[in-house]
This record gives structure tokens, C-alpha cells and sequence, in this order.
């Protein structure tokens, strides 16, 4: 290998790709700034519609306030109901994540119509109508008048949700709006930035959120908790995965150093639901042993809990169906996204970066 290569940051890892005023991650404090406001804060401050407001006003310069929002998203909310049947139309035999590619892959400018609005409005709307499919049912229209999260519960959940649950949906949501430029971000200022419309940048986005290094993540958390079983057998199991090479699904991150301080959040949003889904003692025995396990396995790389071990618990908590999980972060970073789309549309540069040839030469 020559010297140039070693030196190349494979993986473009610290490796700025843009300047963005929608969020910040200090991975050595273990900080997460949505919008100007520490995530903690944030959760304590507004909902769903109200980060979004700031991300939408911080990407176009043009402010829009909360209730504006609402009543965008609520508007967007049935019209993508009204074209459900042409949107999955494609979706037939395919699983909820394959299912939400295809579907959203079908959304399209409408006229007049804020092309972030009808992206956002229409992600939970196709989420609840593939699981209401999964089960045989039809789907549930949706309610203008709800708050986003309220709604999606309601058409995900085929009820109407407890003040409980709505909160820790919308504690959720704000949670994982966005996050600097993970993956899935990145691909989607990647497509922007070549002037392709908010529809094609958001459908890479969702692409790269698939997997599981990303957000595929939660429902293997779940299958993991699954296979383990029971207290007894925490050690073995996760030794033995250790020592086959495997990655622990929930643990690291590329840029955290310490805890991913949305975890935290995510566990006091889980504190205030009421019983159901995964055995938190259990799910809190498991992560404490996983943590001692990789730190004795890598000791100069820390690697702790992130958000995906508690948004497994959370999902699981409000009775989602796992399957689901990957879609309802996105219906949640689709507030990012398109923002990051937006800003990346006004100010940013063509993103193309240089590959490191280690081919033969002529
Ligand atoms: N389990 C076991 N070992 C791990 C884990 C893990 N979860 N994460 C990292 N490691 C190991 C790597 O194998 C590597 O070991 P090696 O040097 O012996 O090969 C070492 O730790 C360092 O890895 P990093 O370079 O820090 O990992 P990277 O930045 O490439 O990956 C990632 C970050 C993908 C999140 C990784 O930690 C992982 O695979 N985690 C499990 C999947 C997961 O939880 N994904 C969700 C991430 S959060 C999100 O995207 C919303």
C-alpha cells in the first residue's frame, strides 16, 4: 500500500461534506445540538411539528412557525391516503421495509404543494397502510386534527393511543429527526446536490437507512433479546458472538466516543410508558453485560449503547410490529432529510468526492 493511500480517510470518516445549520453531534462530549437546542432540552421544549418548523425555517431562511406545520402535515396526512391505492399498487409481496421503499419511491410533486410536506405527511400514512396489510386489515385513515405522532399511532395501531403513548412516539420522533450527516443524510444531500428533486433525494436516504449498520438495526436488537432469553445465558451468548467476529446490534457508533445521549432520552421516554413489549430489568442486564464485554474486547475503542438498543425497546413498548421499526424512523428523519435536502438545493456544491485507485496501471 502506498503512503498516500494509508493516510486516506476510507469510510470518509471527519471528512466534512457540507456546512449545515440543522444539527451538530460532538461525539467526544457526547452532544447532540437539533436546530440550536440540545436534544435533551428539545424533547422537554416542543413535538414533532415544532422541530420540524425550525428545521424546514433553518433550511430555507424562510421562517414557518409550528401551527403552520401541523396543518401542512395534517393536509398531507390524507392525501397520501387518497393515493394509497396507487402507491402500493408496487408493493405487492414485499415486506414493510422493502414495501416503504417501493411506495415512497412512487410520491411526487403535487401542485402548489410543498414537496417537504407531502414527503413528511405521506411516510406514516404508507407505514401504518403496510402493516394494517400485514395483518389482512385495511387501512386506517388517518385524522387531520391529531397531532403527527397521535395519528401515526392511530393508523399504525388501529386505535385510538393513550396520552402515554403519543408522548413517547413524539419523544421519538424528536430524538432522531436528525443527526448531523449519518449515512442516510448524506445520501440524500449526495442526490440533492445534483439538483435532483426532494422525491429522489429522500428515496436514497431511505435506502441507506436500511441497513443494519444504520437504521436496520432495532429489529435484530429485538431478535438478539429474543435469542438470549433468559439471565443465564447473557454471558455465553454474548461471548460467543464476541468471539465469532459478530457485531452486537445496538452498540458503537462511527462518531460517538462516549454514550449517544440520545439513549438516555430514549430510556426516560420508556420510563413513563406503562408496561408491555420487551422485559426492561432483562434488556438492562443484557446491555450492562454487553458493555463490560466489549470494553474488555476493545479497550482503546469505547464503544457504548446508541440510540437503536432503546428505540427497539421504545417501538416494541408502544406495540409496533418489528418489521416496521425502519420505517418509522424514517417517517421521523424525514423531518432531516428533506430539510438537509432543501439546504443542500440552496447553498451547497455538487458532492463528489475522489476515489483511491489501488488497480493495477497500465
Ligand atoms: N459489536 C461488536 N464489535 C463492534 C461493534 C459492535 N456493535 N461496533 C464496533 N465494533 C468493533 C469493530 O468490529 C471494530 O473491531 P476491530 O477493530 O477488531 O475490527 C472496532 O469495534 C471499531 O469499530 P469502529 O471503526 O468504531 O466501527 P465503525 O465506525 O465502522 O462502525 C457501527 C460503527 C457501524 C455503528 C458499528 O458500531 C456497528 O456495526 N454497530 C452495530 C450496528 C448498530 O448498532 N447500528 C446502528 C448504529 S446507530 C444509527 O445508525 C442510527
Amino acid at each position: 500500500m502506498n503512503m498516500q493511500l494509508s493516510k486516506t480517510p476510507i469510510g470518509l470518516d471527519g471528512v466534512p461534506a457540507a456546512e449545515t445549520v440543522l444539527s451538530h453531534v460532538d461525539g467526544e462530549r457526547g452532544e447532540l445540538i437539533i436546530a440550536g437546542e440540545r436534544v435533551g432540552v428539545l424533547v422537554g421544549k416542543t413535538g414533532f411539528e415544532g422541530v420540524t418548523a425550525r428545521l424546514w425555517s433553518g433550511a430555507t431562511g424562510q421562517p414557518v412557525g409550528e401551527a403552520a406545520v401541523r396543518a401542512v402535515l395534517g393536509e398531507a396526512r390524507q392525501r397520501a391516503f387518497a393515493r394509497l391505492p396507487d402507491l402500493l399498487e408496487i408493493t405487492r409481496g414485499l415486506s414493510i421495509v422493502d414495501g416503504f421503499r417501493a411506495a415512497i419511491a412512487g410520491l411526487r410533486a403535487e401542485n402548489g404543494l410543498q414537496h417537504e410536506a407531502t414527503i413528511v405527511g405521506a411516510f406514516p400514512v404508507i407505514a401504518g397502510a403496510l402493516v394494517q396489510r400485514a395483518k389482512g386489515c385495511d387501512p386506517v385513515a388517518p385524522d387531520p386534527t391529531l397531532s403527527h405522532a397521535a395519528d401515526t399511532l392511530s393508523m399504525l395501531l388501529n386505535r385510538k393511543a393513550s396520552t402515554p403513548e403519543v408522548a413517547a412516539l413524539d419523544a421519538y420522533f424528536v430524538t432522531v429527526c436528525d443527526h448531523g450527516m449519518n449515512a442516510s443524510t448524506f445520501a440524500t444531500r449526495v442526490v440533492a446536490s445534483t439538483q435532483a428533486d426532494l422525491f429522489a433525494a429522500v428515496t436514497a436516504g431511505y435506502c441507506a437507512l436500511t441497513g443494519p449498520l444504520h437504521g436496520g438495526a432495532p429489529e435484530p436488537v429485538l431478535e438478539m433479546l429474543d435469542a438470549i432469553g433468559t439471565s443465564e445465558r447473557i454471558k455465553p451468548w454474548v461471548d460467543g458472538a464476541l468471539a465469532r467476529g459478530e457485531r452486537l446490534m445496538g452498540f458503537g457508533h462511527r462518531i460517538y466516543r462516549v454514550r449517544d445521549p440520545r439513549a438516555d432520552v430514549l430510556k426516560g421516554a420508556i420510563g413513563r410508558l406503562a408496561g408491555g413489549g420487551t422485559d426492561l430489568p432483562f434488556a438492562g442486564e443484557v446491555e450492562t453485560y454487553i458493555r463490560e464485554a466489549l470494553r474488555r474486547k476493545n479497550p482503546d475503542r469505547p464503544l457504548d449503547t446508541n440510540v437503536e438498543f432503546f428505540t427497539a425497546i421504545l417501538l416494541d413498548a408502544l406495540t409496533i410490529p418489528r418489521q416496521a421499526f425502519t420505517p418509522i424512523f424514517a417517517a421521523a428523519r424525514s423531518a432531516g432529510w428533506t430539510a438537509h435536502a432543501r439546504e443542500q438545493q440552496r447553498g451547497g456544491r455538487l458532492i463528489r468526492p475522489s476515489s483511491a485507485y489501488i488497480g493495477p496501471m497500465p
